[in-house]
């Protein structure tokens, strides 16, 4: 059945379809918290072999991903270094400091980029006995809260030799790491300089469920027992992982088509008077403000009255995010409304 709600809160609204349902229902599988179920163990060696890494653990969600890599890169006291726009800095519920005892120093621009020149401000000191120790590193591509911004692998191994030479780990939250690969042309392999990476198979992949960690095999067994420990050991998992699998062969190169239907947003929003400042746009993500003379609440909730679904970030910023259930008939409602408001 056709679904009139047009959703453009998020790319992890997406239903899975009925092929990717097929590949569940007939996966092999065990029971992973014991090694051995088969699926889980596929989708972890597709996915860590894509980036030229050594292991894979496949956990419930990206938050989880990112929070075992802190706390198995990072001791309590230590420091990491990330852009003050970043997700695990404002939307995994402090989880830095609470799973790890670990703080964070933020720097970069408002697109979430961080530059050479930040991370060697940010950097402490070693010698001074007041500072705490800097340990990580940890970037975000495409930057959500940036607007889906794309950071290129030039900027980003800039960022690890620094990180290198300064004895710090790096980290990527790839939560849509794949929507920067299509659009920058990249291969996977290309980021096989980062000492561990999350990637989602939630969000713009359609899967269910599911991220996963890539790393070495000291750090991913390291960071099994840390997958226990907060809760994120699953059983017959190899369901969901198949989702995964059909997500990694079937639902990449397809992103092209969200990030071709986001700059058609980007156009539309751009001809409207009530709107101030739109974030350049480079993947699948629109983030914008209206003008002070404008309500963000009355634009949601009249987009809202029409079936059209979209977030507020904060009080200025609102998001609309392309994916693989937008139809073009979710577009012209949308346009129609956003031409309808005054
Ligand atoms: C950049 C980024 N990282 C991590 C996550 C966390 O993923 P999950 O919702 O699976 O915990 C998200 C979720 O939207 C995200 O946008």
């Amino acid at each position: 059945m056709e679904n009139t709600t047009a959703d453009f809160r998020s790319d992890t609204v997406t239903k899975p379809t009925k092929d990717m349902l097929d590949a569940m229902t007939k996966a092999p599988i065990g029971d992973d918290v014991l090694g051995d179920d088969p699926t889980v163990k596929r989708l972890e060696s597709i996915a860590s072999e894509m980036f030229g890494m050594e292991s894979g653990l496949f956990c419930p969600s990206g938050t989880m991903t990112n929070q075992i890599a802190i706390n198995v890169h990072c001791r309590p006291g230590e420091e990491l270094i990330c852009s003050p726009l970043s997700h695990i800095y404002n939307y995994e519920g402090g989880g830095v400091a609470f799973n790890s005892g670990v703080q964070i120093r933020t720097g970069g621009d408002n697109y979430g980029r961080i530059f050479p020149e930040d991370i060697k401000r940010l950097i402490q000191p070693e010698i001074d006995v007041h500072a705490a120790q800097s340990s990580l590193v940890v970037v975000e591509n495409t930057s959500n809260k940036g607007g889906g911004t794309c950071l290129g692998v030039a900027l980003l191994k800039d960022l690890a030799a620094i990180a290198r030479s300064n004895g710090l780990n790096y980290h990527l939250d790839g939560a849509r790491v794949f929507n920067a690969i299509v659009r920058d042309n990249e291969s996977s392999e290309d980021y096989n300089f980062f000492d561990t990476i999350s990637i989602c198979l939630s969000k713009g992949l359609g899967a269910p469920v599911g991220s996963l960690l890539l790393g070495n095999k000291d750090f991913i067994s390291q960071g099994k027992r840390v997958r226990k420990r907060f809760g994120g050991g699953m059983r017959q998992s190899g369901y969901l992982a198949a989702a995964g699998i059909y997500a990694l062969e079937n639902n990449i190169n397809r992103l092209s088509l969200d990030h071709d239907l986001a700059q058609r947003i980007f156009i539309k929003l751009s001809q409207l008077d009530f709107i101030a400042e739109i974030k350049p746009v480079q993947s699948n993500i629109v983030l914008f403000r209206v003008k002070n003379s404008t309500s963000t609440i009355d634009l949601h909730n009249h987009l809202l009255l029409r079936n059209i679904l979209i977030i507020l970030m904060d009080k200025d910023w609102m998001r609309i995010v392309t994916h693989l259930d937008i139809k073009e008939k979710h577009i012209q409602d949308l346009f129609e409304g956003l031409s309808t408001f005054s």
